[in-house]
C-alpha cells in the first residue's frame, strides 16, 4: 500500500507516521510529501527522512481545479492508495475528491463537531470546555466534517494553558494518527485480497 502524506506548515504528524511506518507499525510505504507551501519546515523533516518532495502551490496555476489535476496526476502516477492529509491548510476539491472519495483521510484537533476550521485548539480553550480532544476523519466537500474514524478526549484542566493544551494534543496526535491509519490499511489489505 502506497501511501501520499499533505502537509502545509510544522509537520510532527507527518514525523509520526513515517517513523511509524519505518518501525513496523504501518504497512505501508510513505511514497512522498506534497507540500503547498515552498518553505514550509515539513519540507526540511522529509529531506532528512529521505522522502520524496513534491511542491508547488495553487498560486502557480490559473485555477484550483488545475492544481489539483496536477496533484492528482501525480498521485496516479506513483500508484498512490491513500492520501493522508497532515496539517494540509487547503480544503480538497472536487478533482481529488471524486477521485480519492474514501481514500482521503485528516485529523483534526477538536472533539469534532466541536470547533472545526482553522483553530480547532484555541476555539476549545477559549471557550471553557472541560474537555476536548483529536478526531480523524474521512475528507468530504465540507470543512471537517467527513465520517469520523477514530476520536480521543483530553482533558482541559484549570491550570492549563493554550500551550500545554496544545502539547497534550499533539502527543496524542501522534500516537493517534499511526494507529488509526494501521488499522485502516489493514482493513483496506484485508478487502483487497478477498
Ligand atoms: C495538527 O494539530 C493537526 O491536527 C492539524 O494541523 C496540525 C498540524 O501539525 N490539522 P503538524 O504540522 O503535523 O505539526
Amino acid at each position: 500500500m502506497k501511501l501520499a502524506i499533505f502537509a502545509s506548515g510544522n509537520g510532527s504528524n507527518f514525523q509520526a507516521i513515517v517513523e511509524a511506518s519505518r518501525a513496523g507499525l504501518i504497512a505501508a510505504e510513505i511514497t512522498l510529501l506534497f507540500c503547498d507551501k515552498k518553505d514550509a519546515y515539513v519540507i526540511q523533516r522529509a529531506r532528512e527522512l529521505l522522502i520524496p518532495v513534491i511542491s508547488f502551490s495553487p498560486n502557480d496555476f490559473e485555477s484550483k481545479a488545475l492544481y489539483e489535476a496536477e496533484i492528482l496526476h501525480l498521485l496516479e502516477e506513483e500508484q498512490i492508495d491513500l492520501v493522508v492529509l497532515a496539517g494540509y491548510m487547503r480544503i480538497i476539491g472536487p478533482t481529488l475528491l471524486e477521485t480519492f472519495s474514501n481514500r482521503l483521510i485528516n485529523i483534526h484537533p477538536s472533539l469534532l463537531p466541536r470547533f472545526p476550521g482553522l483553530h480547532g485548539i484555541k476555539d476549545a480553550f477559549c471557550s471553557n470546555v472541560s474537555e476536548t480532544g483529536v478526531t480523524i476523519h474521512y475528507v468530504d466537500d465540507g470543512v471537517d466534517t467527513g465520517p469520523i474514524l477514530a476520536q480521543e478526549k483530553i482533558l482541559i484542566e484549570p491550570t492549563d494553558t493554550l500551550d500545554s493544551l496544545e502539547r497534550k494534543i499533539h502527543n496524542v496526535e501522534h500516537r493517534l494518527y499511526p494507529s488509526v491509519l494501521a488499522q485502516l490499511i489493514q482493513t483496506k489489505q484485508g478487502e483487497k485480497s478477498e
